[in-house]
């Protein structure tokens, strides 16, 4: 028997919103695992993007080419794509990992915090799969995972446009393994629990609120960026490639009681 690899040595991974936070932890993992990287991220904050990719071509001595993408752009995400084949000639791993949320309590949701959330949470997500689809489709392989959250799973105080958005990222995340199989293409999610990183930093000066986020996790401590990183590698890899269409929970237990 022939144990299945977790390397994805020689692969090209595009990961969006990988200039920090959760993105740059999964770019960071796949270099080490050999992948060559596409680091992306909004046209404005390219400089850290930057960083990024020098540590990747210094310490994992693997590639890594800077491009600026708002997913919210169909044509950033075409062109986004088209210049990674372009440089590489293919296109193996998509991660969507680019995300947003604006907590609210439901009575103030205003349609304009609504439309951002979704539009870069869900319907960014859905266009840059459809982008990368295509490529991975004309390929006949491909691996796309998609950052939801443990929000996609359960309910939260001050999250319905973000819980609706994640909770979209989980189904469309089945529909789309569930069509693109036929062409080798593995669609996942990830859930992660709450992360410290810039998206979450503001709601922990809330005592009450880190309490009971904490209280909600039977393994007691809110997650790193670096603890998402295993499970995007799984699913990156040759090792999970009888998964398709599953949400891996990172989430400390919290959907477990
Ligand atoms: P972050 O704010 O540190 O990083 C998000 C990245 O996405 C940034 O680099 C940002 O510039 C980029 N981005 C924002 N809008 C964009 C757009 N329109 N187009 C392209 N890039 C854009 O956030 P974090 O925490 O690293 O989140 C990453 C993903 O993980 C998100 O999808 C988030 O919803 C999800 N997540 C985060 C959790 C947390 O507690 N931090 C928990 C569960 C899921």
């Amino acid at each position: 028997m022939q144990i299945p690899s977790f390397r994805v040595d020689d692969q090209i991974a595009l990961v969006t919103g990988s200039g920090r936070g959760i993105g740059e932890a999964i770019a960071l993992g796949l270099a080490a695992h050999g992948a060559h990287l596409v680091i992306t991220d909004l046209p404005d904050r390219l400089e850290p993007a930057q960083a990024v990719a020098e540590t990747i071509r210094r310490d994992h001595g693997r590639r890594a080419l800077v491009l600026p993408l708002d997913v919210t752009d169909l044509n950033s995400i075409n062109a986004t794509v088209a210049a990674t084949v372009e440089h590489y000639g293919r296109l193996d791993i998509l991660v969507n990992n680019a995300g947003i949320n604006i907590p609210k309590f439901a009575l103030e949701v205003t349609e304009e915090d609504w439309d951002k959330v979704l539009d870069i949470d869900l319907k960014g997500v859905f266009f840059c799969c459809q982008a990368a689809g295509r490529q991975m489709v004309a390929q006949r392989r491909g691996k796309i995972i998609n950052i939801a959250s443990q929000m996609g799973v359960v309910g939260y105080q001050r999250r319905a446009a973000y819980c609706s958005a994640k909770a979209g990222v989980v189904n469309l995340t089945r529909v789309l393994a569930f069509e693109w199989a036929q062409y080798g293409i593995r669609v996942n999610s990830i859930g992660p629990t709450f992360i410290e990183t810039a998206l979450s930093a503001s709601f922990w000066q809330d005592a009450a609120f880190k309490a009971d986020v904490l209280a909600r996790i039977p393994l007691g401590y809110i997650g790193k960026p670096e603890d998402v990183v295993g499970a995007a590698i799984y699913l990156a890899s040759p090792a999970s490639d009888l998964v398709t269409g599953h949400c891996l929970l990172v989430d400390g237990g919290w959907t477990a009681v």
